[in-house]
């Protein structure tokens, strides 16, 4: 078949690329379009937590809530942290009111609130406004336009932070209902947001951002292949949703290099032999991100760990391995190979917290975040 040049290569591996096409995500989509038209109707919306190992597309949604947002509402102003917030809910709002609202300086706020004085005729601003008197400045603004605050990679926040971030947006939306906080972290998250308060996470909208399943994988490379006018084979795409086990990063990585392959050879059909060409490229794009969480784990916890999780492997593979079964096997592995479980708590919190294996919100099981990794792992310690 005569072909067209191919165009650029659609594909985005790489933490947070908004990908070609955002497989598998319509519910989370919905909700969070939900949420932000209450958002705009000064509904005091819940705050949204996205939770899911990395690589699975928060910071993506997170990304995509804030470009859907002025389509919802133009009046909608949005910030976004990444990381380490203020750890006071006054300093939050004072960073909100410098950096979206435009008041630069200190005194402005004192300006705004009306409480500089005249001093000798001139005005003087020098009065420092205290904590409160930021906050209410906050409240006075969202009162004029509502705000959509997205706070990316939440987990690296202490309890207390988290605290001081949520006391804010509900006393931001007690006054006005107009404040939207949406949360992406990894599973650790809930972990410290439950240790805020027991009830916490029920009054909230947990979303869980977990690996994709088959079609919404196949989706993900066939959507993005047909718009550029490219197609795959069967037996091709089998192979790389295999292969990929329905974690985004991979199927990006899978899509560029084939992609790629089949503009070289001039092709617009990507075939099972191009899967077999670039299967070494994708293979060590794999090992960086496999290597990198290996280098979480100590040569000693990498033991425990394997032995853990071929000790777990059937409740694993029939989906039946809840925390309590793995706690269990972390505290029979360190007796044998310490003489004591001691750290047993906290390897299976470290277990959870990297996301080798985490409980979605709402199920009592657990799942891997990166299925291959597991692999990885095993084959790694047989080696050590
Ligand atoms: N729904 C999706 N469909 C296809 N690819 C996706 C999807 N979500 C994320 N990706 C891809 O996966 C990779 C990781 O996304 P990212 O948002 O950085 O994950 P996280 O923030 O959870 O670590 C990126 O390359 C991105 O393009
Ligand atoms: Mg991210």
């Amino acid at each position: 078949m005569a072909s067209n040049p191919p165009g650029e290569n659609p594909f985005t591996p790489g933490s947070g690329r908004m990908p070609p096409h955002l497989a598998g995500r319509e519910h989370e989509q919905a909700v969070i379009s939900d949420f932000t038209g209450e958002l705009s109707r000064s509904k005091a919306p819940q705050a949204i937590i996205m939770v899911g190992p990395r690589g699975c597309g928060k910071t993506v949604l997170s990304n995509w809530c804030r470009e859907a947002a002025p389509g919802i509402d133009s009046k909608i102003r949005v910030k976004k942290f990444k990381g380490k917030l203020p750890n006071e809910e006054a300093l939050i709002a004072r960073e909100l009111l410098d950096q979206l609202f435009d008041l630069r300086r200190p005194d402005e706020v004192t300006t705004r609130l009306g409480v500089g004085g005249f001093v000798g005729g001139e005005t003087r601003y020098d009065l420092k406004p205290t904590g409160q008197m930021i906050i209410n400045a906050l409240i006075a603004e969202c009162r004029r336009s509502p705000l959509l605050l997205i706070v990316d990679e939440a987990a690296e926040n202490s309890r207390e932070s988290l605290g001081e971030l949520f006391n804010l947006h509900q006393d931001v939306n007690a006054e006005t209902g107009n404040l939207l906080l949406v949360l992406a972290g990894t599973p650790n998250v809930v972990q410290v947001l439950r240790s805020a308060g027991a009830t916490f996470m029920n009054r909230n909208k947990v979303l869980n951002i977990g690996l994709l399943d088959e079609n919404e994988s196949r989706e993900a490379i066939t959507v993005p292949l047909a718009e550029t006018g490219m197609a795959i084979d069967k037996a091709a795409l089998d192979q790389v949703i295999a292969e990929s086990h329905g974690y985004p990063h991979f199927l990006q990585l899978w899509g560029r290099a084939l992609f790629n392959e089949s503009a070289r050879k001039n092709r617009q059909k990507i075939l099972l032999e191009d899967v077999h060409g670039v299967a070494g490229e994708v293979a060590n794009d794999k090992n960086i991100i496999y290597s990198d969480r290996y280098a979480e784990w100590s040569g000693q916890d990498i033991k425990i760990l394997a032995e853990v999780l071929s000790r777990t492997r059937e409740r694993r593979q029939s989906g039946q391995l809840a925390k309590a079964n793995l706690a269990e096997a972390v505290a029979l592995t360190l007796e044998e190979i310490e003489g004591t479980s001691s750290r047993a708590e906290a390897f299976t919190e470290k277990i959870l917290a990297t996301a080798c294996l985490w409980q979605p919100w709402g199920q009592d099981r657990l799942v891997s975040g990166l299925p291959s990794f597991i692999d990885y792992i095993l084959q790694m310690s047989d080696s050590i």
